[in-house]
């Protein structure tokens, strides 16, 4: 079995096939996989069942592990669990439940942990339990969003810096933290074009927790990271993933957007558990998390 990696659009996203994640994985498979990460953003790997423990070893291979923000129902642990299972009981968590509307804010476009001071590489998501319909992860490449502006324009981005805001984002669309979990939490400023320092391809980071742009007024503020959002989110850019069981998606926070998409979490289950890789190395993240 050799490792095989197949473009799965012409923009972005790669499917790998030929390898076997339960037992680990080798040197060079590694490197492949990496190398395919930096060059493609979005990662498919079909029918790789996982375990938590499993899932944590694999992902250290990118990189030191986020903590998850506490209202995450899986909140503190290195998991962010999007799901409308309750993991102790089991059971369906109702739809009205704070927990779900937590989850809410993962339907628009956003890049996970952008609202932190140190960037997230990538995240791991593996599909656990899938509904029978619905709930696809669609993505964007904010690569070909950047690569589709004029050179002057991409000059004019060059400078400019964004503050990233999870309190303002979730409120934007209903969804209030509560005062304790507000003291942990503070606005991130980090530079709208973002260079990879392996391709050296630029993105532009952005989402919905992009509030916006410093020194710039508000609506003209807005009125820009809503231009970026809409360039980069054209469907040529995009890639619908219709999840099966056991998939593992890797996907690059750095250079590609994601949104949740609906389905009935009152006739089905959906269990799906991500662990965030941070682009900081241990010690940077360990200095990070003990201020928040
Ligand atoms: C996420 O927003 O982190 C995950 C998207 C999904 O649940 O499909």
């Amino acid at each position: 079995m050799s490792i095989c990696v197949t473009p799965i659009t012409e923009v972005f996203g790669a499917t790998v096939t030929g390898i076997d994640l339960s037992n680990g994985i080798g040197v060079a498979d590694l490197a492949t996989l990496i190398d395919a990460f930096e060059q493609h953003s979005v990662l498919v790997l079909p029918n790789q069942p996982m375990t938590d423990e499993r899932q944590v070893e694999f992902s250290r291979n990118f990189g030191p592990l986020e903590h998850t923000v506490r209202s995450n129902p899986a909140g503190d642990s290195f998991f962010a669990r999007q799901s409308n299972i309750d993991i102790n009981s089991g059971e369906v968590i109702p739809p009205d439940d704070r927990r779900m509307a937590y989850q809410e804010g993962n339907y628009r476009w956003h890049t996970d942990s952008t609202f932190k001071p140190i960037l997230s590489r990538c995240s791991i998501f593996s599909a656990r339990e899938i509904p029978a319909q619905g709930g696809a992860t669609e993505f964007a490449s904010t690569r070909a969003g950047y690569e589709q502006l004029s050179a002057a324009r991409q000059q004019v981005l060059e400078g400019l810096v964004v503050e990233h805001d999870l309190i303002a984002s979730r409120k934007r669309y209903g969804f209030e933290f509560n005062e304790r979990e507000k003291s942990n939490m503070s606005a991130a400023r980090h530079r709208l074009v973002f260079t990879n320092p392996i391709t050296t391809r630029r993105s532009l980071l952005i989402g919905s927790h992009a509030f916006r742009i410093v020194d710039m007024p508000e609506e003209q503020s807005r009125a820009l990271l809503d231009e970026l959002l809409e360039l980069s989110t054209q469907a040529q850019n995009c890639h619908r993933h219709e999840w099966r069981e056991h998939d593992i998606v890797i996907w690059d926070n750095r250079a590609a957007l994601h949104r949740a998409t609906p389905y009935d979490g009152t006739r089905y289950r959906r269990l799906m558990q991500r662990t965030t890789v941070s682009s900081g190395t241990a010690a940077e993240l360990q200095a990070m998390e003990a201020q928040q």
